[in-house]
C-alpha cells in the first residue's frame, strides 16, 4: 500500500507549493496519473485528502486562512512563529460545504482509480483543530463538548462512506490518520516533529497509558466507528 502526500480538497486549503488537488473534474488527469504510477508498481494506491485549516497560506490560496476558532488560531500561529495573515473563523455554512468538499475529493479519487483515501487528521491540521480543546473554542454544533468537537470528523467520515456506497465500491478503503500529539497542544508546546501516530487497532493500549481523557475518548469513538466500517466491508 502506498499513501500519497496531502492532497487539497478546496481552494482555502492550499498550503504547499504545487499542492496536489482533488477539488474538481479538472484535477482528474493528474489524479489518474498518480494512481496509475502507484498501481503499476503493484501497490494499492491511497489518496490522502487534506485541509490545513489555520495553516493554509494566502500565497497559494489567495485568501485569508480559516479555522474553527480564529482568535485561538492566531495565538497558536504566533506562538509557532508561523503567523502570516490573520486567520478568519469558519462559518457554519462553510463547515457544511467543507464536509461536501471531502466527499467530492473521495468521489474524484474513486473516479481516478485509487483504491482508497486517507483523511489526514494528524499534524495539527483541520481535523485536529476541530477536535482539540486547545484549538477549538466554538460553542455551536462544532465545539463546546467532547462530542461536538468530534462532530466535524464524524460527519466527514459519514460523507465519505456515503460516496463509497453511491459509487458501489464497498472495497474502497477509507482511512483516518490519527495523532496522539494532543498532549503537546494542551500544554501549548507544539512541536510536529515529536508527534506519534497510532494505528487505532494495535496501539490503543499506548494511548491509554498517556491518560489523556479527551484523546482516549476520541480514539475509542473512532475505533468503534471504523471497526463498524471494516465489518461492513
Ligand atoms: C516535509 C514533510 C512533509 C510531510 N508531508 C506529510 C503528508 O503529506 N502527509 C502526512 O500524513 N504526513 C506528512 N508529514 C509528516 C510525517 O509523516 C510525520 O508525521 C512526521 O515527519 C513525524 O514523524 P517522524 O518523527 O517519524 O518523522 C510530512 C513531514 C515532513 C517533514
Amino acid at each position: 500500500m502506498y499513501i500519497l502526500g496531502a492532497t487539497a480538497v478546496s481552494q482555502d486549503g492550499l498550503c504547499f507549493p504545487g499542492h496536489p488537488r482533488a477539488m474538481s473534474e479538472k484535477d482528474l488527469p493528474s489524479l489518474e496519473e498518480r494512481a496509475k504510477i502507484v498501481k503499476s508498481q503493484g501497490a494499492l494506491a491511497i489518496n490522502q485528502i487534506h485541509h490545513p485549516g489555520a495553516f493554509a497560506l494566502k500565497q497559494y490560496s489567495r485568501m485569508d486562512p480559516l479555522a474553527p476558532s480564529a482568535e485561538r488560531a492566531n495565538e497558536i500561529l504566533k506562538q509557532l512563529n508561523q503567523f502570516n495573515n490573520p486567520v478568519k473563523e469558519f462559518t457554519d455554512e462553510r463547515i457544511k460545504e467543507l464536509i461536501n468538499d471531502f466527499a467530492k475529493a473521495t468521489e474524484l479519487s474513486i473516479k481516478a482509480g485509487f483504491d482508497g483515501i486517507e483523511l489526514h487528521a494528524a499534524n495539527k491540521y483541520l481535523f485536529q483543530q476541530f477536535y482539540s480543546p486547545s484549538f477549538n473554542k466554538r460553542t455551536d454544533d462544532w465545539g463546546g463538548s467532547d462530542e461536538k468537537r468530534m462532530n466535524f470528523a464524524l460527519k466527514v467520515v459519514d460523507a465519505c462512506c456515503e460516496i463509497r456506497e453511491k459509487c458501489k465500491r464497498p472495497d474502497f478503503i477509507i482511512g483516518y490518520r490519527l495523532t496522539a500529539e494532543e498532549e503537546l497542544l494542551l500544554k501549548s508546546q507544539f512541536n510536529i516533529y515529536t508527534c506519534h501516530n497510532y494505528i487505532i487497532s494495535e496501539k490503543l493500549e499506548e494511548v491509554k497509558e498517556l491518560e489523556l481523557k479527551e484523546l482516549k475518548l476520541y480514539m475509542m469513538k473512532f475505533k468503534e466507528k471504523l471497526l463498524l466500517l471494516v465489518s461492513e466491508v
